[in-house]
């Protein structure tokens, strides 16, 4: 019944982990959930407040289809202010969430057989979202030491047609660093690729500086910067992304907009704006906390013996299970002995094998509580 499309498409790792975790939460036990993608505060009032007064102005309806003109000036400006990218309105579609931009991405310009690189591990979608459009991911590992110009190279055929690069990283928390990013941009140029960058952590990162490859020399004509509102304000749920792309690229997500989902939602839009407009102490406060819950597991989780490198962004921690079995069996342990969700590190590519995702997108009583839990696991 099912198409060939979807041969070999497998059902999200991160939203799977979390169904389970619900399940054993609903039968009465005590769950500890390391596996959510998602900030656990909630949505600043301010932001709320203004979906509320575009509910009473009766913003309850279809709005045009890359989004509303005070969002996309309020989105170019920031990229032009902050990214150093030289956009303008033109460039930029807001979609519903991130995710449904690196869709419409895939469907505009990969075409049958055409093989995209991405950078081992990725974030799952990565890879579904490029096979479902018929392209061919190619894997070029990028974990703990670093991205490689000649592993770049040995990947690229005359089908490769882009690069995916995330930055900050999930599940690795990685920043690339200026070096990888000038390498990167040299070998899309010599190779004539596009580039996708998802910059959705761009602001959660810990005493680095966020760069977009988008402002390299020659990169904007060829970059696609993928964007949202769902990490830096946590709003996960009120689907508002964006993507800043060359105006041609931009107009064949926009026909994929048009005919698929119509617009992104009206009111989350208006709340949108005004997170973007207002104060962005609200974010400082989010990322002072996420910043002082990665200290702690960090140490705890070197402290119980699973080795796990500082991330210099984002909100999870990539540990080494290799002394504990796959990371599958090592998740299924977690789960059967301590009631812990995380997500298997081969979910996001082959590097991923030996090491567990934990999202510490979570109190800190919580992350202190399952480090007990898993010391005890241990003794
Ligand atoms: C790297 C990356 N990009 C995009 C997204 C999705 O964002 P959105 O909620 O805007 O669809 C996620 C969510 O986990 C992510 O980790």
């Amino acid at each position: 019944m099912l198409s060939k499309r979807l041969s070999g498409i497998e059902e999200s790792a991160t939203i799977k982990m979390g169904h389970i975790a619900k399940k054993l939460q609903d039968e009465g036990n005590e769950v500890l959930n390391f596996s959510l993608g998602e900030p656990d505060f909630k949505t600043p009032e301010h932001i709320c407040e203004a979906a509320k007064r575009a509910l009473d102005l009766g913003y309850t309806h279809y709005v045009s289809s890359a989004g509303i003109e005070e969002l996309r000036e309020e989105i170019a400006d920031k990229i032009r202010e902050e990214n150093k990218v030289d956009a303008s309105m033109e460039n930029v579609i807001v979609t519903p969430g991130a995710k449904q931009a690196i869709y419409e991405l895939m469907m505009s310009v990969l075409d049958e057989g055409d093989e995209v690189i991405l950078l081992d591990p990725a974030w799952v979608t990565f890879e579904s979202a490029v096979k479902i459009a018929g392209g061919v991911p190619k894997w070029v590992k990028r974990l703990e030491e670093g991205l490689k110009y000649e592993s770049l190279e040995s990947e690229v055929s005359e089908k490769t047609k882009m690069i995916m690069i995330n930055s900050p990283n999930n599940p690795v928390g990685y920043v690339l660093s200026d070096n990888e990013l000038k390498e990167t941009a040299k070998f899309a140029v010599e190779h004539d690729l596009l580039v996708l960058s998802d910059e959705i952590y761009e602001k959660i990162i810990y005493g680095r500086r966020h760069v977009s490859i988008a402002s390299f020399d020659d990169m904007q004509a060829r970059t696609v910067i993928i964007n949202g509102f769902s990490k830096t304000y946590a709003m996960t749920g009120w689907r508002i992304g964006y993507a800043v792309a060359p105006a041609e690229i931009m107009k064949g997500m926009l026909k994929i907009q048009q005919h698929s989902v119509t617009c992104a939602p009206s009111i989350a839009q208006f709340a949108a704006l005004t997170a973007l407009k207002s104060s962005q102490d609200c974010v400082e406060e989010m990322v002072g906390q996420f910043k002082r819950r990665r200290d702690i597991i960090v140490k705890r989780l070197n402290e119980v013996g699973l080795r796990c490198l500082n991330p210099e962004g984002a909100f999870y921690a990539f540990v080494n299970t290799s002394n504990h079995g796959s990371d599958v069996e090592f998740t299924e342990r977690l789960l059967k002995e301590a009631y812990i969700v995380v997500t298997p590190g081969s979910a996001f590519g082959p590097a991923g094998k030996d090491y567990v995702r934990f999202s510490f997108a979570a109190s800190i009583e919580h992350i202190l509580e399952g480090m007990e839990r898993i010391e005890k696991m241990f003794s």
